[in-house]
Parts: structure tokens; C-alpha cells; sequence
């Protein structure tokens, strides 16, 4: 996509349609392997509905996101769920909306798999218990993980009941923004190792997220894990790569509003805040961002125009002094941005923009004042 941005009001995020498609073009040429999107680092409807004729269907970890992916899939693929949070009061609705639903503990397994809908396929996730993630929360395979059933668990209550004679299938995540296939191949390789008799039994093994399918993946890898799963058992095989989908399709754009010293620094105001990239306070990292150059004469402290102090991208180099009204344009905002983004010191959120494949910018959605005011009780108080 060409960085240039005169069309658009800031702050925007603009996610490039060519480039969404692409990676499920490149993921498609991944013979015997069902890609699922998972709705959760990115729901904008009309992306969703971009990808549907390319996916197999969506993967979902709520009620609200089972019911949006059936909003837009229609009958036009399968929903998959799984998520640490089921409740009594859902399980009906969640069992009328999803396909397949995987199990995060086996207390879920009995609490409700005999509530689920005849042609619901049950399915557990696993924790295979092998860590490629060194940052603890991000880690589904940590000490104590909260994520899935341990292989040995597993092995336990099915020598001891028939609990899980109704087990149709498993779910696997393990990683994070893993760039090494080989991750994924070991993976398998253990639980072909651990528990070769419950993949006998099951149909269908779904291999989770987690990967960026990016230049630098050894995709043989994948392949081998998946010709390993068809050939000894048969398996239907999904895999979900979220932030792999869009992540990089994604951008943030804002403007500089104002430009001041402190303490021998110049400080950059911008018109978005890390309230629109959440993450980058979570995790503390830096942004990349387009217009920097390494080698730039022009030093600037990029902040975020709310009242935390902590508001900051960081310090960037560039080429030109930048100016009020200079565009900024934060790359690999795909993922986990508008998801997560908030109106915190009621500044509005970025406005929506596609770049589409004929190559135009279209604005899809803009938020405002009701916007804000619509979680405060201003029209009507329901609780009265
Ligand atoms: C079960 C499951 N599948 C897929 C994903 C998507 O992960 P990513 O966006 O890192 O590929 C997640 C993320 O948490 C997940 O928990």
C-alpha cells in the first residue's frame, strides 16, 4: 500500500483488503488444512465479511463473538469456540451458534458436554506443556496455565472413565508471534509420542494460532506437521492464525497537534493515544513506525494526547523536521488494536478506514460523542 494519507481525517486506522487476502491466497496453497480466522484480534463486520469466501469459517472465545461470526457466516462455515470462560447461563445459546466447541478443563468437560446440541462436536484443548514463549503472559504452556487440559490429565481420566467416549476431536494453542514452524512440528511430534490412542479415536485436531505466517516462517514445517496428522490418523485438520492474518494489513495514522521542548527533548504530540494501541502500554514496546529513519537529524518524543503521563511511543529519527499537521503512520496495527481500544479522557476512537483493492481509501466507520456517552447512562439508567 502507498503511504500517503491525504485523503483520510486522523486519527484513522485503515486495514489494506489486498493484503488480508493475500496471506489467506498464501495460507490456501497449504494443502489439507482448514484455515479458521480467529475474530478476536480484529471483528470489524466488513473484514469478516471480506474473508469469508477464503476461510473455512471463524473461531470465537464468547457468546458475543459466537453470535457475530454466525451473523456473518451465515450457514457459510463452521464456528469453532473455545474459551476458559463458559457459563450456565450461555452454554444453551453458545451450543445453538458453534459447530465445535473445545473444552478447557475436563470440570468443563462434565459440567456441560451433555448439554450441547446433538451435532455440537465435542472437543478438549490440550496443553502439550512444551514452551517456545519466554514471556510468561503470553504463554499458554506456563506453570500453572489456565489453557487446556495436561497431556498426563488427559491420559488419567481416560484409563480411569468413560467420560470421554463422546470426544470427537482437540485443540491445541501454544505459541505467540512465532515465526518457526518447527515449534508447531514438535508439537505434534509429542503428542504423536504421548497419546497416539486418543488420535486413533478422534476425527478432527485443531492446531490454534499463534504463528505470523511471515516471509521468514519454514513452512515446510507446518506441511510435515499436518502430513503427519492425515497420513497415521486420518485427522481433519484446522488451523487459525490470527495476528498472521492481519496484522500486518493494519495501520494507525495520526497527526502531530503539537510540538514543544521538555527537559532538552522535543515532545510530539499526537491526535491518537495508546488508549488506540492498548498494547503498546501493556507490553511497554515501541512501534514501528513508517516515516522513521534511522539515520534522521530530527529527534522527537512521539506522546499520546491523553493526560497519562505514560503516554508515549517512544523516541523516533526523521529525515524532516516534522511539523503540526505532519503525519504519523504506525505500522502492524492489524491485530489487537481496535479490539482493545478505548475512549479513555473521551478522546474518540480512530475512524475506519479500507484501502481497498481498487485502490481507494472509503471511510466505514466513524464513532462520536453518542458513542461515548452510550456506556454512561445518559439516555436512561436501566438499573432505575
Ligand atoms: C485458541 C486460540 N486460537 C487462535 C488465537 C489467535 O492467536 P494469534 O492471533 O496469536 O495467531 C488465539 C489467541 O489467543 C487463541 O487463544
Amino acid at each position: 500500500m502507498l503511504l500517503q494519507f491525504d485523503e483520510i481525517i486522523t486519527p484513522a486506522f485503515i486495514y489494506d483488503e489486498m493484503a488480508i487476502l493475500q496471506k489467506l491466497c498464501d495460507l490456501q496453497q497449504i494443502q489439507q488444512c482448514n484455515i479458521l480466522y480467529p475474530l478476536k484480534p480484529c471483528e470489524f463486520a466488513d473484514i469478516l465479511r471480506l474473508m469469508t469466501p477464503f476461510t473455512s469459517g471463524f473461531s470465537v472465545s464468547s457468546l458475543y463473538e459466537a453470535t457475530l461470526a454466525k451473523e456473518m457466516l451465515k450457514n457459510d462455515g463452521v464456528i469453532h469456540l473455545t474459551t476458559p470462560g463458559l457459563r450456565p447461563d450461555e452454554i444453551g445459546e453458545i451450543s445453538e451458534l458453534c459447530d465445535f466447541i473445545s473444552f478447557n478443563s475436563l470440570s468443563q468437560w462434565k459440567m456441560y458436554q451433555h448439554k450441547l446440541s446433538s451435532p455440537v462436536k465435542r472437543g478438549l484443548r490440550i496443553n502439550p506443556q512444551l514452551s517456545f514463549v519466554e514471556d510468561d503472559r503470553y504463554n499458554p504452556c506456563r506453570k500453572h496455565s489456565k489453557l487446556g487440559v495436561p497431556l498426563r490429565d488427559l491420559r488419567e481420566e481416560l484409563n480411569n472413565s468413560t467420560l470421554l467416549k463422546n470426544l470427537s476431536g482437540l485443540l491445541l494453542h501454544t505459541n505467540c508471534e512465532s515465526s518457526d514452524f518447527n515449534d508447531l512440528l514438535e508439537t505434534v511430534k509429542l503428542i504423536d509420542t504421548c497419546i497416539p490412542d486418543v488420535l486413533k479415536e478422534i476425527n478432527w485436531l485443531n492446531l490454534g494460532g499463534g504463528y505470523l505466517f511471515d516471509a521468514s516462517n519454514n513452512v515446510e514445517a507446518l506441511i510435515e506437521a499436518i502430513s503427519l496428522l492425515k497420513s497415521k490418523y486420518e485427522l481433519d485438520v484446522y488451523f487459525e492464525p490470527g495476528k498472521g492474518i492481519v496484522g500486518d494489513a493494519g495501520y494507525i495514522v495520526a497527526s502531530v497537534i503539537d510540538l514543544f521542548k521538555s527537559d532538552n527533548r522535543t515532545i510530539a504530540i499526537l491526535d491518537t493515544t495508546v488508549n488506540h494501541m492498548p498494547e503498546v502500554f501493556e507490553y511497554q514496546y515501541k512501534p514501528d513506525v513508517a516515516e522513521e529513519s534511522d539515520n534522521g537529524k530530527y529527534k522527537y518524543i512521539l506522546a499520546g494526547s491523553s493526560c497519562l503521563a505514560g503516554d508515549l511511543f517512544g523516541e523516533y529519527r526523521f529525515d524532516q523536521p516534522l511539523e503540526i499537521g505532519a503525519q504519523i503512520t504506525f505500522l502492524n496495527m492489524g491485530a489487537y488494536t481496535l479490539v482493545k481500544a478505548n475512549m479513555f479522557n473521551g478522546i474518540n476512537l480512530p475512524s475506519i478506514y479500507a484501502y481497498t483493492l481498487a485502490g481507494k481509501f472509503r471511510l466505514k466507520k466513524s464513532f462520536g460523542y453518542p458513542d461515548f456517552k452510550a456506556r454512561y447512562g445518559v439516555e436512561h439508567n436501566a438499573c432505575k
